[in-house]
């Protein structure tokens, strides 16, 4: 294990009927206040008014700024920070999923920049300071709620890239599983797949003795996997939807991962792909993720075989080693088409002629990218091809 610093910031809220809380956390920071909402589906299942009338109930000047983006766009981000600096905002409430939060992160930190947000999401003037924000989550997926990580898109250009800074941890995030309960099969299982996916990235490391880190993403995964198929017979079920959501901040709030650096390449590719096809994240980790798994095999067999042993319960029998490693892969890719995850680029209608320019997307950064194995371009196209 490698030595570490932890630090999460994030006040939790997890519960039913925790929306109220509100009401006790936004005082501390002001009355003018920036609510950074979706698409719409919070007016469609009621959020957005119980939210109006708490602000309301505290007396806070509300702006607006709605249609937040799937895979938040620069020009949107660009918009909320407008709308804090002509207003004066003191706090800015996200409501909604990973995307809406992501881009309250971007405008929080642009809000307290003379530098465009784009700037801030390169790295070419990273951030100094943010505006302080709170999230109300609606989707279990993206860990967003409780990290201070954030993804942005620029359309014009077709770049996807993370960032984030030590300013960028919301001050509290309220987790009512009831919140979720209006999330649609498809987004439900590409959640689903990012959460799996963030362990996966995790336990695939180059660190020597982590029994407890590889104890706590190994149950993080089979709590998944037994959890998927329940929620997806009862999309209604309050405490099959806690669980999810419950394991969807635990993936990527730094809890499962102290001590050693994860993998990420897989990220990597994803971003790539929804950079040039606007694809749901979750959907582009479950066509890639095994694909990268069966590219690096060879790196460490034994690690996909306790994968294949202790997330998924297979036995040895006269396998040879790497043929049990190879079945825990399977496993997984059979368990992510049980639950009607995507398997192929095709399903996207994602050709080869793609390849070329996502490839390229995955190197702008660092000639390398992932930490279980570097990779380099080629490999990238190499995943790209057998994930057609
Ligand atoms: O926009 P609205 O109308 O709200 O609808 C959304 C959207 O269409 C809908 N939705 C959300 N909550 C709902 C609901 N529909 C019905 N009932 C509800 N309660 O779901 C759709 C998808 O929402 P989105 O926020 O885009 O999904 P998700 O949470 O999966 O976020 C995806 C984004 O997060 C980034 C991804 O790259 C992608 O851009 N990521 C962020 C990370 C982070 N900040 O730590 C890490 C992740 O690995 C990921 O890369
Ligand atoms: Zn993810």
């Amino acid at each position: 294990m490698d030595s570490f610093i932890f630090h999460n910031p994030t006040k939790l809220i997890f519960g039913k009927n925790t929306l109220q809380h509100l009401k006790e956390e936004i005082p501390h920071y002001g009355k003018r206040i920036l609510l950074v909402y979706g698409g719409g589906s919070i007016k469609r299942n009621g959020i957005y008014q119980n939210v109006i009338q708490l602000l309301d109930e505290i007396n806070a000047t509300v702006f607006e700024l709605s249609g937040v983006e799937p895979n938040p766009r620069v020009t949107t981000a660009r918009k909320g920070v407008e709308i804090c600096k002509q207003e004066n905002i003191d706090f800015i409430l996200a409501v909604g999923g990973g995307s809406t939060i992501d881009c309250v992160k971007a405008i929080a930190a642009g809000a307290k920049s003379e530098h465009d947000v784009w700037d801030i999401v390169t790295k070419k003037h990273p951030a100094e300071a943010a505006l302080p924000f709170g999230t109300v989550l609606t989707l279990a997926a993206t860990g967003s709620e409780m990290n201070s990580g954030s993804v942005i898109t620029n359309w014009e250009t077709n770049e996807k890239y993370g960032w984030g800074s030590p300013y960028t941890y919301p001050r509290f995030s309220i987790l009512d599983p009831t919140h979720t309960i209006t999330v649609p099969r498809d987004q439900t299982v590409y959640g689903i797949v990012d959460i799996m996916s963030h362990a996966f990235e995790h336990y695939f490391h180059q660190t020597s003795d982590t029994p407890l880190q590889d104890r706590m993403v190994e149950g993080l995964l089979k709590t998944v996997i037994e959890t998927a198929p329940k929620l997806l017979n009862d999309l209604n079920s309050d405490q099959y939807r806690a669980t999810i959501l419950y394991c969807g901040t635990m993936a990527l709030n730094g809890m499962v991962n102290m001590g050693y650096q994860g993998d990420w390449a897989t990220h990597n590719l994803e971003h790539a792909v929804s950079a040039v096809h606007d694809i749901p994240h979750g959907g582009g980790l479950a066509i890639l993720f095994p694909h990268w798994m069966e590219h690096v095999l060879d790196t460490n067999v034994d690690r996909f075989k306790q994968m294949a042993s202790r997330v998924f319960d297979l036995e040895q029998g006269s396998l040879s080693d790497r043929e049990f490693a190879l079945s825990g892969i399977k496993a997984l890719r059979a368990f992510w088409n049980s639950i009607g995850a995507p398997s192929r680029l095709s399903d996207y209608k994602i050709t080869v002629n793609s390849i070329a320019e996502m490839a390229d997307k995955t190197v702008v950064a660092k000639p390398q990218f992932g930490n279980f194995r570097p990779l380099t371009r080629d490999d990238a196209v190499a995943i790209y091809q057998a994930s057609l």
